[in-house]
């Protein structure tokens, strides 16, 4: 197995331009036959007791695998549906008091901005937002300024959907540390397209989507919790599978692990198959898929900035950017812009905000220099006769 395998086992590729993965990632031939075939094997008796065994112990490899791929303890990983559950169980799980505050960035998706703006209206907590700019070293020393005594968390992208901007996380952790103030990172943008480390990062919850960059399946994620924030964090949603005791008369103790906070029934075979991506990058070396974006993207950035008219949103070293390219055409708007890629060049691109021109576009291993010169002839030919 290598990188170029993965162009070859997902066959959705070949369809479309596919630069919409930072959206969701088409998924890999092997990841969809291991779900169907999970799916099957779950649908014979989920009740068996045989069945039921052989299928939490997918589940609990699927935790063991993604745990290794952010270097941290599988008792530290919820596994869940998305990244947004991940954001909700803290958001949820701090006694927060009229008067606190906690920092978000300028660059926040919905699902990292609506579960705090919710603590607004039901608690009085004030909202602060830390600027994303091209400075890393501003940017510390505005969060160091943003921070005071009332200041219960900060929650940031580890990288900007906007502009794909990857934000000095390390440095960031390390300046609320000063101040005692935990930090969680947003990694729906990061994870599977850039290395990422918990321990070397120094946060105390990070989250992440497997739809994305891992082409897992559609509805799969989690939430990192460090070993020491399992407790800090009050249980808000819990149920059947949270607890290690309980009795029929209120007596109850959760699970020690950071599991404790998944309940209920849920799609195992989903969770298999985000298993079996994630067995897929490790035979072909997350160092070779994180070295094959990084040369792609910056293949995509030089040759974007040859054409006169579009401005780079994306910082150009590597080092602060990601799988993601956002360009701007002032002037124009950008859905236009994309259905009109769609419909002559057979591009899949994503407009961000509608009243503007910025799009877009989010790389993979599986795309190829064929397709960003197709883009680029499209995004010349929008230039120079109109969408
Ligand atoms: C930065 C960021 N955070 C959160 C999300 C939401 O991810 P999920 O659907 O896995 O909750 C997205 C999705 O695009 C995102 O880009």
């Amino acid at each position: 197995m290598n990188i170029a395998d993965i162009r070859r086992l997902t066959p959705a590729t070949e369809n479309y331009a596919y630069f919409q993965t930072s959206g969701f990632s088409p998924k890999p031939g092997p990841v969809i036959d291991e779900v169907v075939r999970l799916t099957r094997y779950h649908s014979q008796g989920p009740a068996l007791p045989q069945i039921y065994e052989k299928m939490m112990a997918v589940f609990e490899a699927t935790r063991s695998k993604v745990a290794h791929s952010l270097n941290a303890h599988p008792d530290e990983i919820v596994l869940s549906e998305n990244a947004t559950v991940g954001i909700n169980i803290v958001a949820n799980g701090i006694d927060w008091q009229p008067g606190d505050n906690l920092i978000l960035s300028t660059h926040e998706h919905p699902g990292n901005r609506i579960p705090w703006y919710n603590l607004v209206t039901r608690y009085g907590v004030n909202l602060r937002f830390l600027n994303v700019g091209d400075d890393d070293g501003q940017m510390l020393e505005e969060l160091d300024g943003q921070i005071d005594a009332r200041t219960r968390l900060v929650s940031l992208s580890h990288v900007s959907r906007r502009t794909g901007k990857r934000l000095p996380a390390r440095g960031l952790a390390a300046v609320a540390r000063t101040h005692n103030v935990p930090v969680l990172f947003d990694g729906a943008q990061s994870y599977g397209a850039i290395p990422v480390d918990v321990q070397e990062i120094g946060c105390d919850f990070y989250t992440f989507s497997g739809h994305k960059y891992i082409m897992a399946p559609q509805g799969t994620g989690g939430c990192y919790i460090r070993r020491d924030r399992i407790e800090w964090v009050k249980p808000s949603w819990i149920g059947s599978h949270s607890q290690k005791e309980f009795d029929q008369f209120g007596k109850l103790s959760l699970l020690d692990e950071a599991k404790r906070f998944e309940f209920g029934t849920r799609n195992l075979a989903d969770q298999g198959g985000f298993g079996k991506a994630l067995d897929l990058w490790a035979e072909i070396g997350w160092d070779n898929v994180f070295a094959a974006i990084a040369r792609y993207t910056d293949r995509m950035k030089a040759a974007l900035q040859t054409l006169p008219g579009l401005v780079l949103a994306t910082p150009a070293p590597y080092e602060q950017s990601s799988g993601i390219v956002t360009f701007d055409l002032p002037g124009y708007t950008s859905s236009n812009v994309c259905a009109s890629l769609f419909e002559h060049e057979r591009i899949l691109v994503s407009p961000l905000e509608q009243d503007t021109g910025l799009v877009r576009v989010s790389t993979h291993v599986f795309n190829t220099d064929e397709e960003i010169e197709r883009l680029v002839a499209g995004v010349e030919r929008i230039l120079r006769s109109g969408y």
